[in-house]
């Protein structure tokens, strides 16, 4: 089973290409995230976790949903993640996962895709965004053969200073950054719905067709980045910043 957390679409695209080649299944971590519901997957010998990179670790509430969730154990467990720039201490919580939940730790592995934060980083152009994906294909598919065989990753670079970065800052991040009262439309919006549909926390509700934000955010930036009005913005740091569709190549 691939079970993949994404906010723009570049986890998707490396669990879809995973699940071709190991012939596995795919979930969308949203499903439960949406209902609050606990993942049960007690029949599968082998799960890979594939999600991005937030603040140099597993999205938060991915990494909750899979501590909460029941699974087969001694099940061989792989991460693969999704970074615009390095993999931080990914390596360290994943394993620190498999031991809390009798996981068999299988490695974690990654590669850089498009950068999403728009709120706080610049984007790259479509051109540039399209070759980064290109040039992902031969690691996701590395990956995909690996797991097809049974083996473990050569597991990540595991800096102990990515770790306890990512320990610190994480509560900051989230009380910090991570809210949603930036989030706003302008005239642009035409009500269709999509950035409520594309959220994996169901934080957006529409109200007179316009989008309202809750305060369930993970900062995924799916909604301003997937709209195709480019009618969402995040305070004054998005204003003119090219938003970023989802990988093609
Ligand atoms: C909230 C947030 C935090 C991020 N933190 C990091 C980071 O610490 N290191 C990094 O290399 N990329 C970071 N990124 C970039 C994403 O990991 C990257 O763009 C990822 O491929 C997005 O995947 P998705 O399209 O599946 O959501 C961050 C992005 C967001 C939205
Ligand atoms: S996706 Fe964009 S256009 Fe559609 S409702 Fe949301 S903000 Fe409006
Ligand atoms: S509200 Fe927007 S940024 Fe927050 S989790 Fe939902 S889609 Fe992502």
């Amino acid at each position: 089973m691939v079970i993949y957390f994404t906010g723009t679409g570049n986890s998707r695209f490396a669990a879809e290409k995973i699940a071709e080649i190991t012939g596995d299944k795919l979930y969308d971590s949203a499903l439960s995230l949406k209902d609050g519901t606990p993942m049960s997957f007690e029949d599968e010998d082998t799960l890979v976790f594939v999600c991005p990179i937030y603040v140099s670790t597993l999205p938060e509430p991915f990494e909750r949903l899979i501590r909460r969730s029941t699974f087969k154990k001694n099940a061989k467990a792989y991460f693969f993640v999704t970074y615009a720039g390095s993999i931080g201490a990914a390596g360290r919580f994943s394993r620190n996962i498999c031991k809390d939940k009798d996981l068999m730790y299988m490695g974690t592995t990654g590669v850089i895709m498009p950068q999403n934060y728009i709120a706080y980083f610049a984007m790259k152009t479509e051109e540039e965004n399209r070759k980064i994906v290109e040039t992902s294909l031969k690691d996701i598919q590395a990956a995909g053969e690996i797991i097809k065989l049974g083996q473990p990753f050569a597991d990540c670079e595991d800096k102990i200073s990515h770790y306890f970065i990512a320990k610190l800052s994480m509560p900051l991040f989230n009380r910090f950054y991570v809210n949603t009262k930036k989030f706003h439309v302008t005239d642009e919006c035409i009500g269709c719905g999509k950035c409520a549909r594309v959220c994996p926390l169901g934080n957006i509700t529409m109200k007179d067709k316009i989008p309202v934000w809750g305060d369930k955010c993970t900062h995924c930036m799916g909604c301003i980045n997937l709209c195709p009005k480019e009618a969402v913005e995040f305070g004054k740091s998005s204003l003119g910043k090219p938003r970023y569709h989802g990988p093609s190549v």
